[in-house]
């Protein structure tokens, strides 16, 4: 099937800053895809330009096969739903889901049927007559989007939806919102900063950074192969490391000065460096193990700092040869204040090494 959705190089600037740059996308039929990044990064904009509340400086933007660059936004028959609930509060729930139809001319009775064709989608089957002050932030939201559902529109953008709950209630919505779009089956493209949300929601995560797409996959590909030292630092938790490359494939860590403090580890690396040439180095805890400090091959270090997270336990370790690691072990394997080694666990698939951000820009 033919991408549902395309971006052809959309470019936007606010006075003479630019906000997005070569922003190429494609989002298949019946895809959530998820707009992540840092605040500031762009993810609003390019929502609201897929929606057309903002034109493009340039690109393109269609919609199976058919251009909507120029159409206005009631013209393209999208649905949206905002970080606030933008509820009215005087309407029942039914009022609320029906007000779009409303607008459009749909009689009454269809009116009807349709809010009650719409409720159970998100579980609010009976909620019609409820005042929407009297219902949670987190039902609010979920008849924020039976009401975009209602007029069964063709791709429905949903800005930051969660953003505004309590935390309490952010994971049972984000669970609601989700199972919703998938038994409708209608492509979405869904904006937040949390990246624990984006890889929940998303079939594929776009990662934005200042305007730029640093790169679009699967949570799987953005974690395990990060294609940039910005995706593997902002997805997941992970360490920075700088080397030296020595051979292909081998980084040594640490300086020769240092006897019995470093440790040459194998390496993949992503993007162009040679040997003899300074790499920046991204580990994931989990990719690290806690082991006595005479063994070869390991970065020699003292407990900082151990966070007990019940399900794991992080080791923060300041290295002799300058640094911290941040490494996953049993939740007895070491107190603050000890001397430890930190050394690869057999499992981990390769070691990530970028180019100096320095080297790069030269
Ligand atoms: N109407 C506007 N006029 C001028 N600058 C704007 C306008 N809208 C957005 N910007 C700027 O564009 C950049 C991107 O903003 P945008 O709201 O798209 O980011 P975001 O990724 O959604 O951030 P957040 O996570 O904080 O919502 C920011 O620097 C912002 O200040
Ligand atoms: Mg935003």
């Amino acid at each position: 099937m033919p991408p549902f959705l395309i971006l052809k190089r959309l470019q936007k600037s606010f006075a003479d800053h630019m906000v997005l740059r070569e922003i190429s996308l494609e989002v298949e039929p019946g895809e959530v895809l998820v707009l992540l990044g840092p605040s500031g990064s762009g993810k609003t904009t390019l929502l609201r330009i897929i929606a057309g509340f903002e034109q493009p400086d340039e690109g393109q933007i269609l919609v199976s096969d058919e251009e909507v660059t120029a159409l206005p936004p009631e013209k393209r028959n999208f649905g949206m739903v905002f970080q606030h609930y933008a509820l009215f509060p005087h309407l029942t729930v039914a009022g609320n889901v029906a007000f779009g139809l409303e607008s459009r001319g749909v009689p009454r009775e269809q009116r009807l049927s349709r809010v009650a064709e719409v409720l159970p989608l998100v579980d609010l089957e009976g909620f019609e007559d409820r005042r929407v002050q009297e219902i949670s932030g987190g039902q609010q939201q979920r008849v924020a989007l039976a009401r975009a559902l209602a007029p069964d529109p063709r791709l429905m953008l949903l800005d930051e939806p969660l953003s505004n709950l309590d935390p309490s209630l952010r994971e049972r919505t984000r669970r609601e919102l989700k199972n919703a779009i998938r038994r409708v089956g209608i492509t979405a493209v869904w904006v937040t900063h949390e990246q624990e949300e984006a890889f929940d929601v998303g079939d594929r995560v776009a990662l934005l950074n200042e305007g730029r797409l640093e790169q679009v996959g699967s949570p799987e590909a953005l974690y395990l192969d990060p294609q940039s030292l910005f995706v593997a630092g902002f997805v997941g938790r992970a360490s920075t490391l700088k080397g030296t490359l020595v051979a292909e494939g081998r980084v040594r860590l640490g300086d020769e000065r240092f006897v019995g403090q470093g440790a040459t580890w194998p390496v993949q690396m992503v993007g162009e460096v040679e040997v003899g040439q300074e790499a920046v180095i991204s580990l994931r805890p989990e990719g690290l193990e806690l082991v006595e400090a005479e063994r070869p091959d390991t970065l020699v270090g003292e407990i900082l700092e151990r966070q007990y997270r019940g399900e794991v336990t992080y080791y923060r370790v300041s290295l002799e040869m300058g640094g911290e690691l941040l490494v996953v072990g049993e939740s007895d394997k070491a107190s603050t204040g000890a001397k430890v080694g930190v050394a690869l666990r057999q499992s981990e698939p390769a070691v990530r090494a970028f180019p100096s951000p320095e080297e790069e820009s030269v």
